[in-house]
């Protein structure tokens, strides 16, 4: 087997050695040496690669290197995705499995995939290779990231460097003392309800229940643990709002991409270098209330906000859209009554839970599964009211088939609507009969 041959999958650990850096480095100074970067960036990111491609192949044949042709090619891969890409984080970007990027100075990287963090086998080779990237990442959206600036926050739109689109966040020396130290989230890929229909995430009666809610206005909270798709099924479920409706969304890092006209994106500030103008969660959820929306989607509940979440359902913007971290839909509501808690507005607890059962209609509780499977594991209604203790009927429930061994084989089970859900649905204008007779 080639060293290069673990290059060529989809989701790659490259293999790299001290020989191939140097030989990359030796063939970029060629290829700067030889062509002016700037007149080229005059035309588009394809092109330029390959041009750039062929100049270096062109190199590689005149200094007479011998290599197979799949190291060749990798080798003329390398030297482009330096020269004008991010370098040794291409392969990491082009991983649709890979949701965020830790770079701890220039000799250590780590990758989060499904949730659990893991070592990168291929750092950079030094601080300024490092510093390169950093560089060319922050100055895509104009910014300037040194001594004189040495923490930068900056959201990343989706180009072809960056197909999903990130947040970045660089801390540099003497604030870091660990090197560079780079953060990169990148944002899940959307989704559409058919293509999670098609990833057996949920089936088809089940989507046209969440439909029904989101139609007839009903507050739904989606739960799951990290990683479980939240944010996906959030985006969407978002598709189902009508285009005419105003619509606010409140992220910590915008990850949600919805394609109604009237959508308004709200994201969070961290503090800067002196720990001042930090906005939160919490402030732009406030904020939004006086921003006239039709409905307001609150990206994940992870704290006070909760509580102004809960009054802004039960004051007029129903149809309002979040996610919890929790373990199923009973864990759900006793969390979000704790993060309301947490609230500098001194609320009893009675009241609390009153709050919570006036607010939330419906929990969707996903589940992240061995092998990469992310499902709906259970719709539930909140039929508790005011003060009673909390009540979930399930509308929806996956059965995983008991001789499984591996537990992910199973059947969605649907369950007859109780009447005052129904009654909901109707009230919202919603045609039940539709749903009901969908086996
Ligand atoms: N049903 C699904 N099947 C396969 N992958 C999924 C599914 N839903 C989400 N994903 C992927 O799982 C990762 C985590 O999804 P995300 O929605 O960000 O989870 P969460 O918000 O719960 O942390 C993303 O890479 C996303 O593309
Ligand atoms: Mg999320």
């Amino acid at each position: 087997m080639s060293k290069y041959d673990s290059f060529t999958g989809g989701t790659s650990t490259p293999v790299t050695s001290r020989e191939d850096d140097s030989l990359v480095a030796t063939f970029r100074r060629m290829l700067l040496e030889e062509v002016d970067l700037h007149e080229l960036s005059k035309v588009d990111d394809n092109q330029r690669r390959a041009r750039l491609e062929r100049v270096i192949a062109h190199l590689v044949s005149r200094e007479g290197v011998i290599l197979s042709a799949s190291e060749r090619n990798q080798l003329v891969r390398r030297v482009v995705d330096e020269a004008v890409g991010l370098g040794v984080l291409e392969p990491i970007l082009n991983d649709p499995t890979i949701s965020e990027i830790m770079i701890n100075g220039h000799d250590q990287i780590y990758v989060e995939r499904d949730g659990q963090l893991e070592s990168w086998p291929a750092p950079f080779s030094g601080v300024e290779q490092l510093m390169q990237t950093i560089d060319r990442i922050v100055s895509t959206v104009n910014r300037r990231v040194d001594e004189s600036s040495p923490m930068v926050d900056a959201r990343l739109p989706a180009d072809s460097r960056l197909p999903r689109g990130a947040r970045v966040n660089v801390v540099l020396p003497p604030l870091s003392l660990n090197g560079p130290t780079v953060t990169i989230r990148l944002f899940p890929q959307a989704l559409s309800l058919n293509q999670l229909i098609e990833k057996d995430a949920l089936d088809r009666r089940t989507a046209l229940l969440l439909k029904a809610c989101v139609e007839a206005r009903l507050n739904v909270v989606v739960s799951g643990g990290t990683g479980s798709g939240k944010t996906t099924l959030l985006n969407a479920l978002s598709s189902f709002i009508s285009p005419s409706e105003r619509i606010i969304t409140v992220e910590d890092a915008a990850e949600l991409s919805l394609d109604q006209p009237h959508t308004i994106r709200l994201e969070t500030r961290p503090a800067n270098v002196e720990g001042r103008g930090q906005i939160t969660i919490r402030d732009l959820v406030r904020n939004s209330l006086r921003m006239r929306p039709d409905r307001i989607i609150v990206g994940e509940c992870r704290g006070g906000e909760a509580l102004d979440m809960l009054q802004a359902m039960n004051t007029g913007h129903e149809g309002s859209l979040t996610t919890v971290h929790a373990n199923s839909p009973d864990d759900a509501l006793s969390r979000l009554e704790t993060l309301a808690s947490m609230s500098d507005v001194d609320v009893p607890f009675h009241a609390l839970r009153d709050q919570v059962n006036s607010a939330i209609d419906v929990i969707v509780q996903l589940n992240r599964l061995s092998g990469g499977v992310r499902r709906v594991v259970d719709v539930s209604w909140v039929a508790s009211r005011r003060q009673e203790d909390f009540s979930l009927v399930p509308l929806m429930e996956y059965a995983v088939d008991r001789s499984d061994p591996t537990r992910l084989r199973g059947h969605f089970v649907t369950h007859d609507l109780p009447a005052r859900f129904r009654d909901r649905l109707l009230e919202g204008g919603v045609d039940v009969a539709a749903i009901e007779g969908d086996g």
